[in-house]
Parts: C-alpha cells; structure tokens; sequence
C-alpha cells in the first residue's frame, strides 16, 4: 500500500474558515455537476448531506454500484481525502465516473473542509 498521497492534518490551524470558503469553490469546480449538499436532492450522484458520518452507499432513494453499497465503511475526513484523490482503490468498483481523481492534497483538504462546515451539524 502506498501512502505517499497522504497528507498530514493540518485541520488545527486557524485559516479553517478561508479554507473552507476556498473549498466551496473547489468543490463548485470538481464535485457540484453530480452532487449537492442538500438533504434528499440526488443527481448525477448521492446527495452529500452530512457526508462525514454517514455510512458509505446508505442512501435509500439512490442507486448505487454494488460496490458502493457494500464498502462496510463509514465516510470520515481520511477515507473521504483518499476516496476524491483515488475513487478506485477506496472503493473498487464503483461507478463515481467520469472522475479523474484529485491530485492536489491542499485542494482536497479544503473540500474536506467545506463539506464538514457546510454539511454537519450531527
Ligand atoms: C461525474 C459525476 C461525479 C463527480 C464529478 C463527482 N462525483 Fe461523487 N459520486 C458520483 C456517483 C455517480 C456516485 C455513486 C457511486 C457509486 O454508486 O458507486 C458518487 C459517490 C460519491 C460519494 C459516496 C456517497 C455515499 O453516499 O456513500 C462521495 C463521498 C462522493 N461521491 C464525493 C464526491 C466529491 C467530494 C467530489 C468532488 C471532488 C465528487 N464526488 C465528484 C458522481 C460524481
């Protein structure tokens, strides 16, 4: 296994709130013409409503890959940071495509980020 990819968290530093205004933009640019963040509104992909937390493939009104409904795991910020850096050796299988993966750690970091402040609130 190779962690090359990995970054360390760098989630303590007090830029957080720019980081996250800055990733809605990334996630405008790579992530919103399939998904939203919006409870119940499934597109192209699942909804993202409080992603971070919830149970991989366990939306009930989406249909998933089989893959994806079977992944067992639960989304948190690192699987979720290798999953847009490399879809297919998070969850093999799946049918998140076209997406050519998210090479830069300090973009994915920042979608992270945005997804947690726009979509928690457990
Ligand atoms: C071309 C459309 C497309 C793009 C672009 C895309 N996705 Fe997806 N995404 C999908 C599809 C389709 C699925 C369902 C995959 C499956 O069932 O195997 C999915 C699934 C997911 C899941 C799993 C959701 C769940 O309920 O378990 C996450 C998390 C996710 N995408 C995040 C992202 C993020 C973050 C980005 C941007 C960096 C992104 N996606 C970009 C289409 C897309």
């Amino acid at each position: 296994m190779t962690c090359t990819l990995l970054s360390p968290s760098y989630g303590q530093e007090p830029a957080r709130q720019g980081a996250a205004e800055s990733g809605q933009l990334l996630y405008n640019n790579a992530c919103r013409t399939c998904h939203t963040t919006k409870e119940g509104d499934n597109r192209l992909g699942p909804n993202l409503h409080k992603i971070i937390g919830r149970k991989a493939g366990s939306l009930s009104g989406y249909g998933y890959s089989a893959a994806m409904k079977e992944a067992g795991f639960v989304w948190n910020e690192e699987n979720l940071d290798r999953f847009i850096a490399n879809p297919d050796e998070v969850v093999p299988g799946h049918n998140m495509k076209p997406y050519g993966g998210l090479a830069s750690a300090e973009e994915r970091t920042r979608i992270v980020s945005f997804l947690r402040s726009a979509t928690s609130g457990q």
